[in-house]
């Protein structure tokens, strides 16, 4: 399916968007891309003999649920995906894992000693997000959460000159097109979601870390921020407009760089 064609199915619920995006979000840069997220918030939680039951919440197509498998072997995985389609290539990938296809708030939890959700909370309605909590109760539940905050005076290197800076078109963008998506200003606060998982663990540590990419054209950023589900996140039924105006002001022919910034919140019971 060409991407205009994908465009213009508008999807109410992000599952229907996934649904239909499937195949072209499984590709290689999404892959290390969200490899490089899982394994990054897999060392803030480290190793322990306990973590002999995982749930993946938002598994997708697998990335962050290979990296788990790889890193607790012996774990018995449950891989929480609503999308059909992702979850049926997530099966291929990780056969290990039990997928179930499903929302969180169809799914009759078990606790879970680890509860990893990497890049998927902010599509979590409130009610969800207390299950996720409730899951962990009795062990460990991982965020990886990408935020627009970063810890007080830190410096950032520059991003390269050349290329267009993307953070800074959808920066804009946003400013004009006033975000109207699930994913909230307060969502992308790491400080503001860290403030809801301390009153139900005993520990809760927070780090930021950032992830460049480089792209060789502005049109694959702007086709990778939208095949990922950033601009359904951001601007829901505004996301055609939203692509479209990202090609006026990000050069479709020239290199363009985003920086990812990401928080890793781990809450231990
Ligand atoms: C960006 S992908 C996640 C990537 C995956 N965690 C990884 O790192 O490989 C977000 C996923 O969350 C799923 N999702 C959306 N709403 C959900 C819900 N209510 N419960 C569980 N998963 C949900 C989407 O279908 C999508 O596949």
């Amino acid at each position: 399916m060409s991407q205009d064609n994908l465009d213009q199915g508008y999807a109410a619920r992000p599952s229907d968007f996934y649904e239909q995006h499937a195949a072209v979000y499984d590709s290689d840069i999404n892959r290390k891309f969200y490899e490089r997220i899982a394994w990054a918030l897999a060392a803030k939680v480290g190793d322990s003999q306990e973590l002999k039951t995982l749930l993946v919440v938002g598994a997708g197509t697998g990335f962050a649920t290979a990296i788990l498998h790889r890193r607790y072997p012996l774990a018995k995985i449950t891989a929480l995906e609503p999308s059909g389609a992702m979850a049926a290539r997530g099966r291929i990938f990780v056969p290990h894992a039990q997928w179930i296809e499903r929302p969180l708030n169809d799914f009759e939890c078990q606790h879970a000693r680890l509860v990893f959700a990497s890049m998927s909370y902010h599509w979590l309605t409130a009610a969800e997000r207390s299950k996720l909590m409730e899951a962990a109760a009795d062990g460990v539940l991982a965020l990886a959460v990408a935020v627009t905050d970063r810890p007080e005076g830190s410096d950032e290197a520059e991003m390269p000159a050349k290329a267009t800076d993307g953070n800074r078109a959808l920066r804009r963008l946003a400013y004009r097109l006033r975000p109207s998506g699930s994913w909230s200003r307060a969502d992308r606060r790491a400080r503001a979601v860290t403030d809801k998982l301390e009153d139900s663990f005993r520990e809760v540590t927070r780090e930021y870390v950032t992830f460049d990419e480089m792209f060789d054209s502005g049109q694959e950023l702007i086709d990778t921020l939208n095949n990922r589900g950033s601009l359904l996140a951001l601007f829901s039924s505004r996301r055609a407009q939203a692509r479209r105006e990202l090609a006026r002001t990000i050069d479709p022919e020239g290199p363009a760089a985003f920086r990812w910034r990401v928080a890793l919140i781990v809450g231990r019971s």
